[in-house]
């Protein structure tokens, strides 16, 4: 759960200039990526800035934000479906959901192979799954990291990022991954160098049984 001083500063960060051109590249890159998704379900969505701004471009799709932190759902836009609850123990039914959104939120959940098991389950065959985890191996990454007030420091529980793509694959068939979002001094632009994208992606579908 997030406390309601560290969510004011998680927020505070998607409104200032460097804040906004992240979300702009993000949201570039989600829309790409989930263009054929009817519904999309967003896993610790948090604040779901972006889930609202994809909500504005695509009235016909419909997007579902879940959150264990109250707190950060308060300061969400209301125009998403949010709801609170724990991606360890989703509370939608088997092969519902047509695509499944993280947005650097799997590595901030206390047991993620529970809840790659959950989004399974709760995925249709062939639905896709989404993963943007935040890179450890970048500049950008290593800088949040030492600072020892960080949002990220105080709140991350994975950073091996080889281990979360090991049991991704035991759940999902990976069709596509790799590095996204160069940042460097506030500088923001494209790179897929492991050092300056400060995102690593995974997108997979889900197979049988
Ligand atoms: C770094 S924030 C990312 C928020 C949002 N996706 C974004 O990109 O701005 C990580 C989020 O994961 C949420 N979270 C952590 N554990 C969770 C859990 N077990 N179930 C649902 N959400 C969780 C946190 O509350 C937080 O909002």
């Amino acid at each position: 759960m997030v406390e309601k001083d560290l969510s004011t500063k998680y927020v505070k960060f998607y409104k200032n200039d460097f804040g906004k051109k992240v979300l702009k590249r993000e949201l570039e890159f989600v829309n790409l990526k989930l263009e054929d998704c009817k519904n999309i379900l967003s896993i610790g969505c948090g604040p779901a800035f972006l889930e609202a701004k994809l909500q504005h471009i695509h009235p016909e799709k419909k997007i579902i934000g879940v959150d264990n932190s109250m707190e950060m759902l308060k300061q969400a836009s209301k125009t998403v479906d949010l709801s609170c609850g724990d991606g360890q123990n989703l509370m939608f039914k088997d092969a519902s959901i047509d695509c499944i959104l993280y947005l650097t939120s799997l590595e901030f959940i206390d047991n993620y192979k529970r809840a790659l098991e959950e989004s399974w389950r709760v995925l249709r065959e062939n639905g896709k799954i989404l993963l943007l985890l935040l890179n450890p191996r970048s500049y950008y990454f290593r800088e949040k990291y030492r600072n020892p007030g960080s949002y990220v420091r105080k709140n991350i529980k994975h950073t091996d990022a080889a281990k979360i793509k090991e049991a991704f694959s035991k759940y999902f068939l990976i069709i596509d991954e790799g590095y996204y979002l160069g940042i460097l001094d506030n500088n923001v632009f494209d790179s897929n160098d492991p050092r300056l994208a400060s995102l690593y992606f995974l997108e997979g579908v889900k197979h049988g049984e």
